[in-house]
């Protein structure tokens, strides 16, 4: 039997995930919630879940360590990678990449020092405005950098904006729309071609009776 492995992110996005894999028919075989464990059989006899940090998922998918993976666009434009597809927007865990700033403050007219832990992303973003800008690289609690002067900008996730709200920050410019997109590996679209398409086809017709 061909042996399917799909990588979940972990947090917000696996809540909404489940849901959508189950309506597909995938049920992991134990609250993925509750255990430390990382790897999941599910209720299919060939296929597993592994449960991930988003920024591993694309990694794990790109060299084909898992063969389809769900993961937020965010992490799909900071990661750049190829050796997958693209094939569905599931259309969960919507929110919008955007830059921030404090609240009222005027735009920085020489260079500007801009803390993210979407170095990549936020590269490109600025060099297309033809700004400057210094990156520094963050792995959470963006806002904060702005406060203590570490950064002028940051460039994060907003979905309600209370965060930044709370934080003094505004949202300023928007870089991308944001959902949750399923990717696979590309070998395996070949060489598992019945499994890995029943599993697109099920998650498709799940979101087309949403
Ligand atoms: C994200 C993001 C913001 C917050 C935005 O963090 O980094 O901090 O959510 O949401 P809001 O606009 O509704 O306030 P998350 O909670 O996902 O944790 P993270 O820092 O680990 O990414």
């Amino acid at each position: 039997m061909t042996q399917i492995t799909i990588a979940l992110t972990k947090g917000r996005i696996l809540k909404e995930t489940l849901p959508l894999l189950a309506s597909a028919g995938i049920i992991p075989a134990e609250d993925v919630f509750s255990s430390r464990k990382l790897v999941f059989p599910t209720n299919r006899d060939n296929v597993r879940v592994i449960i991930l940090r988003g920024s591993d998922v694309a990694t794990y998918v790109q060299f084909g360590a898992a063969d389809l993976g769900v993961a937020g666009k965010d992490m799909l434009l900071e990661h750049q990678g190829d050796g997958y597809y693209e094939p569905l927007d599931l259309g969960i865990a919507r929110c919008k990449l955007m830059t921030a700033a404090p609240v009222g403050a005027p735009q920085q007219s020489g260079r500007l020092r801009v803390a993210t832990k979407y170095i990549n992303v936020a590269r490109q973003f600025y060099a297309q405005q033809g700004r400057q800008a210094d990156l520094i690289k963050l792995y959470g609690a963006m806002e904060l950098a702005p406060i203590l002067d570490l950064a002028q900008e940051i460039v994060d996730i907003v979905d309600t904006g209370n965060t930044l709200k709370a934080n003094g920050l505004e949202p300023r410019e928007e870089i991308a729309e944001i959902s949750s997109r399923l990717i696979v590996n590309k070998a395996a679209m070949k060489t598992k071609f019945t499994e890995v398409q029943a599993i697109i086809d099920a998650l498709k017709e799940a979101l087309e009776s949403n």
